[in-house]
């Protein structure tokens, strides 16, 4: 995929990876559109990067994304590449009193919200001459960290819906990229207790992102950077060892708790 002269817009781009992607996309001359829920971040993501454009808007909110599909249609209707990467990521206790609905929020954001901006502009994205759709999944689409039970379900979910996607897109000028990151230096990561993440290496997220873009431009549709690759290895080769590994600090949790 040519990564010059795309619009492109990205669902969570004020920090983290979404932002990281905005500063190289935008080096390489496309024309960058970030969301995100929080005005304050949004500012400051566009203080940081001039040239970018920045739209608040909730991919877990389907109002708000066909708001979001009006407002970038009709202003940047040369829109062709579409970054679902909005996420969020919790640790949590099955054990642990909690309301219901609040338990699954994860998924309206991580699985909900994607796949309804992938069938808001998918029709858009036909149209265009050369387009493409990355949904920002993980390694741990590949085998559970049973500490973020919700999420990595999201992910799982995710990684199946865009393989779908793909076999469905294959006769359309709409090439369907995954991006698995691996652990990823970002705000995401601040759920996480240091024993969640031990045996864990962290990737900087300038060299996570730089990988994924090096992917695209290369046509690799699964992209997996640094441990994400071996996540899907080792699921594969030696599924009940790795989930033992990641098991870890649930076991530890476990031990701690009266049952
Ligand atoms: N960091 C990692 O280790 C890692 C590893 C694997 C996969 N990932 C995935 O990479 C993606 C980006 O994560 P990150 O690490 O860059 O996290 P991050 O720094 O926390 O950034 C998340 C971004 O998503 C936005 N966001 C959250 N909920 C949203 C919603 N409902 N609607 C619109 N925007 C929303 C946030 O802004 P607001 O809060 O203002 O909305 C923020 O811009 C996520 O999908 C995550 O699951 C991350």
């Amino acid at each position: 995929m040519n990564l010059t002269k795309n619009t492109i817009l990205i669902t969570g781009g004020t920090s983290g990876i979404g932002l990281e992607f905005a500063k190289q996309l935008s080096e390489l001359g496309n024309k960058i559109i970030v969301t995100g829920r929080d005005q304050a971040k949004l500012e400051r993501a566009r203080k940081s990067l001039p040239k970018i454009i920045t739209i608040q808007s909730d991919v877990a909110d389907a109002k708000s994304i066909r708001a979001l599909y009006d407002k970038v249609t009709s202003e940047h209707p040369e829109l062709n590449i579409l970054i679902n990467n909005a996420g969020i990521m919790r640790t949590l206790n099955v054990h642990e009193q909690s309301d219901v609905e609040d338990f699954t929020r994860e998924i309206d954001t991580n699985l909900v919200g994607p796949i309804r901006m992938v069938k808001q502009f998918l029709p858009h994205l036909k149209k265009r001459q050369a387009a493409a759709i990355v949904n920002v999944s993980s390694g741990l689409a590949f085998v559970p960290l049973p500490s973020s039970p919700v999420y990595c379900a999201t992910k799982a979910g995710l990684h199946s819906f865009t393989m779908s996607l793909r076999v469905q897109l294959k006769k359309t000028n709409v090439k369907v990229f995954e991006l698995a990151p691996p652990a990823t230096k970002t705000e995401l990561l601040g759920d996480m207790s240091e024993e969640d993440m031990k045996g864990i290496s962290i990737m900087g997220v300038e060299a996570m992102v730089a990988a994924a873009i090096r992917g695209m431009t290369s046509d690799q549709f699964e992209i997996r950077p640094g441990q994400a690759n071996q996540l899907k290895f080792m699921s594969r080769l030696a599924p009940e060892f790795i989930l033992s590994q990641l098991s870890k600090p649930v076991d530890r949790m476990l031990a701690r708790m009266k049952h």
